[in-house]
């Protein structure tokens, strides 16, 4: 059973994967729920199983490419509710694109979709949680591939590290408005979305192990939080190594060793 208890929280991203799945671990407890995402119909099921199990729910079908969208979500939340404690911004998307094929539009696009999509909700949430007392946490889905350079992610992974600086930038900026950020980075995960794309996937952990170390960094906030340890620990270690070996070491598992 979650800790967070009786808390309003926001996860955009919320139809599928991940974030569907940190919302039914988080479901009963007293929890208030506002989720969002394009596909109507597969987040209203979302919000039918939190319904279900005790909790409200406003599910609110919209684009986070899209700023009015995004700042009216927030809106309704705290029209709803009074105030949003959690946000979870987990929409996102990385395909599998090598730097020898792609067009310029090709990652313009795959920053939109990981970039934009947070920074429409991060700038109207972070002017509601620092006017709201007892401030509130702002919870990024990132990715290991935002701690470094991963071939055939590397549009993703740009994306994924330029939201990772910009939170770690307002951590320092908003700590004395008690407006908390956390990174999550995780490894490989074995959505329905990512199944059959063609990566290699070492140490892959199935949703509802990734949506529990979610949870979990939810409840402890830590600037930063990695998983699975295997994956997190050879990340670090290929940053440390000089770049010739840990290219190497890439290429191999890129070409699924
Ligand atoms: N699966 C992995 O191996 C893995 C590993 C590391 C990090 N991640 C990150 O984890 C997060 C969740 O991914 P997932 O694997 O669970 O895939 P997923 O099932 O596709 O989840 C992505 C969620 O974001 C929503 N979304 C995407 N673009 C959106 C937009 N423009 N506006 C509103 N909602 C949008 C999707 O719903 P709609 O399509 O209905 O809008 C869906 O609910 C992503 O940020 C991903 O980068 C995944």
């Amino acid at each position: 059973m979650a800790r967070i208890t009786g808390r309003t929280v926001l996860i955009v991203g919320a139809s599928s994967g991940i974030g569907a799945e940190v919302a039914r671990q988080l479901a009963g407890g007293g929890n208030r729920f506002v989720i969002t995402a394009r596909r109507a119909a597969e987040l209203a099921a979302v919000a039918a199983e939190i319904r279900a199990a005790g909790s409200v729910c406003l599910d609110l079908p919209a684009d986070a490419l899209d700023p009015t969208a995004a700042a009216g979500v927030v809106a309704a939340a705290v029209t709803e509710y009074g105030s949003v404690d959690i946000a979870l911004l987990n929409a996102g998307q990385g395909p599998d694109m090598s730097m020898d094929r792609v067009g310029v539009a090709d990652v313009s696009r795959i920053m939109a979709l990981n970039y934009d999509v947070a920074v429409n909700y991060l700038v109207p949430l972070i002017a509601q949680l620092r006017g709201q007392a007892g401030g509130g946490l702002i919870a990024h889905t990132n990715s290991l591939a935002g701690l470094m350079g991963v071939p055939r992610q590397g549009p993703y992974s740009a994306a994924k590290a330029a939201v990772r600086t910009l939170l770690d930038t307002a951590r320092v900026e908003l700590a004395p408005h008690g407006v908390r950020f956390t990174s999550i980075h995780p490894g490989f995960v074995a959505t329905e979305r990512v199944g059959g794309d063609g990566l290699p996937k070492p140490f892959q952990i199935s949703q509802e192990r990734a949506a529990r170390h979610v949870v979990r960094a939810l409840e402890r906030e830590p600037a930063q939080a990695c998983f699975p340890r295997p994956a997190a620990a050879l990340v670090r270690t290929l940053r440390a190594l000089p770049a010739p070996v840990s290219d190497a070491v890439l290429r191999r598992l890129a070409a699924g060793l």
